[in-house]
């Protein structure tokens, strides 16, 4: 069977996956940008974007393990828009005509709407269903391939909290963000279904690896 897979999901020290007070013009909240600063400095990053500029690193070998094998990513409502983006009938996502899946996309959310067909591949489906229900509907789309779980943390928790979790790449950034959506709320002793290990880089951030021992 294929993997349900997470990459480069970015948490503060304290596990906040995003500040609080997102927004249109905030989407990571009172976080800003520097959850992510880590990967805007790698190829990875400017490859998503046709350059091919940044470095070649540590970073860089761990973000591009993001799109390999994909079939279909899931996505949390919080991630797919702003609050309130469920008010707007013409509203197509946070990325763009051209969005940088390439793949089906499932969007949980508890007001679904008929599915919207982007430029690159990408396809959004509007879903409310469970985890596992998703999940199946993913593993249909993605013909054989991978699932990676798109985030935000509400999402990746439930998936994780239903063991329909593999592989997780999480990279903790050096900051304290106090406020937010946290990923490890209810995930008390992962760490008892997941093999752990953790590899810090110069740029100051921590790789750290959940490899689902059941495998
Ligand atoms: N740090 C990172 O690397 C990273 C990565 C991705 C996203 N983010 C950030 O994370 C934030 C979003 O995360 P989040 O935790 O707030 O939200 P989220 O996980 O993206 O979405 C949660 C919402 O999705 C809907 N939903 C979830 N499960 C569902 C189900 N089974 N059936 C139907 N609907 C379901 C519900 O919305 P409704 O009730 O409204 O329908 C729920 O409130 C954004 O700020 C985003 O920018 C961070």
């Amino acid at each position: 069977m294929s993997d349900v897979r997470v990459h480069n999901f970015s948490i503060s020290l304290d596990g906040f996956a995003t500040g609080a007070g997102q927004s249109a013009d905030a989407p990571f909240g009172h976080a800003g940008e520097r959850l992510h600063e880590w990967m805007f400095t790698t190829r990875f990053w400017h490859e998503m974007g046709g350059g091919r500029e940044g470095g070649t690193g540590a970073d860089h070998a761990f973000a591009a393990m993001h799109s390999a094998g994909i079939g279909a990513e899931i996505m949390g409502a919080g991630k797919f828009g702003p609050p309130g983006w469920q008010d707007d009938p013409d509203y197509k996502g946070a990325w763009g005509p051209n969005p940088p899946f390439h793949t089906p996309v499932f969007v949980l959310t508890h007001r679904p709407r008929p599915s919207i067909e982007m430029e690159g591949g990408t396809t959004y489906h509007f879903l409310d269903a469970s985890p596992a229900e998703a999940l199946k509907k993913a593993r249909e789309a993605a013909d054989g391939k991978d699932v990676r779980l798109g985030g935000g943390a509400t999402m990746i928790r439930d998936f994780v909290a239903e063991g329909l979790v593999d592989h997780m790449h999480l990279v903790q950034v050096p900051i304290v963000l106090g406020r937010g959506v946290r990923i490890w709320d209810g995930l008390e002793a992962i760490e008892d279904v997941y093999d752990i290990e953790a590899v810090s880089t110069p740029s100051g951030v921590t790789h750290l690896t959940f490899t689902a021992k059941r495998r």
